[in-house]
C-alpha cells in the first residue's frame, strides 16, 4: 500500500503523541495544533509526523519525526515540503524551529541557523521554545517565497525511495 500524506485527526493523537515519545521528541505544546499537523498513513499505521504552530505571519515547524523502519526513503522531506505548502496556503511568511538532531537535514529546504534573540516574541513564547526543548537546541529560520502553493492534493502518493 502506498504511504499518503493527509491532515491529522483527533483520532491519531495517541498514535502522533507514541511516535514523537518513541522519536525522543517533546509532546508538550503539540496538542493545540493537531489541526495544522501532517501524518504520512502507510495503511493504517502513522510512520511519520510534522506540525505547523502560527502565530500570525511566524510559525514553529515542529515534530518531524518519522518511524526508524521508513527513514531513509524520503519520507521526511515529503513531510517537510508538504508542511512548507501548508503555511504558504496560512499566509505563512517565516519557519522557525529547535532541532538538537537533526540541524544537518532542514538546510536542504533552506533553513539557515539563526540566534534565539532572531526569534518573533510570538515564537519565543511557544511551549517548546519556553520550556519543551533544551536551550542547547539548534534554531533554525527559513523565509517562504511568494509563490502559490501547488494544487492542494491532500492523499498524494509518494514515490519514495528504496531504503
Ligand atoms: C529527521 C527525520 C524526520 C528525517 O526523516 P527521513 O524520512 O529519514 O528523511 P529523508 O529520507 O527524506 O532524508 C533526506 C536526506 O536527509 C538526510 N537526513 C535524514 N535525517 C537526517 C538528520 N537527522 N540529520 C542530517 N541529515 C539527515 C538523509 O540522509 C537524506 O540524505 P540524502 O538525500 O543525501 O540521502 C528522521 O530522521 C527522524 O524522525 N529523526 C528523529 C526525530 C528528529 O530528529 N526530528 C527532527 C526534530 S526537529
Amino acid at each position: 500500500m502506498p504511504v499518503v500524506i493527509t491532515p491529522a485527526s483527533d483520532a491519531d493523537v495517541p498514535f502522533i503523541v507514541a511516535l514523537l515519545e518513541r522519536c525522543t521528541l517533546p509532546v508538550a505544546g503539540w496538542r493545540d495544533h493537531v489541526k495544522t499537523t501532517l501524518v504520512a498513513r502507510d495503511g493504517l499505521a502513522i510512520v511519520g509526523s510534522i506540525a505547523l504552530e502560527a502565530y500570525g505571519e511566524s510559525a514553529l515547524l515542529r515534530s518531524a519525526a518519522v518511524e526508524v523502519g521508513s527513514r531513509g526513503r524520503g519520507l521526511g522531506s515529503a513531510l517537510t515540503k508538504a508542511v512548507l505548502d501548508l503555511a504558504r496556503s496560512r499566509g505563512i511568511r517565516s519557519i522557525y524551529l529547535l532541532t538538537e538532531t537533526a540541524g544537518g537535514f532542514f538546510p536542504r529546504f533552506g533553513f539557515q541557523r539563526i540566534t534565539r534573540e532572531e526569534v518573533p516574541e510570538a515564537v519565543k513564547q511557544s511551549v517548546e521554545f519556553t520550556s519543551a526543548c533544551p536551550a542547547t537546541a539548534l534554531v533554525m529560520k527559513l523565509i517562504l517565497d511568494g509563490d502559490p502553493p501547488p494544487t492542494p492534493d491532500p492523499r498524494s502518493r509518494l514515490n519514495l525511495r528504496s531504503p
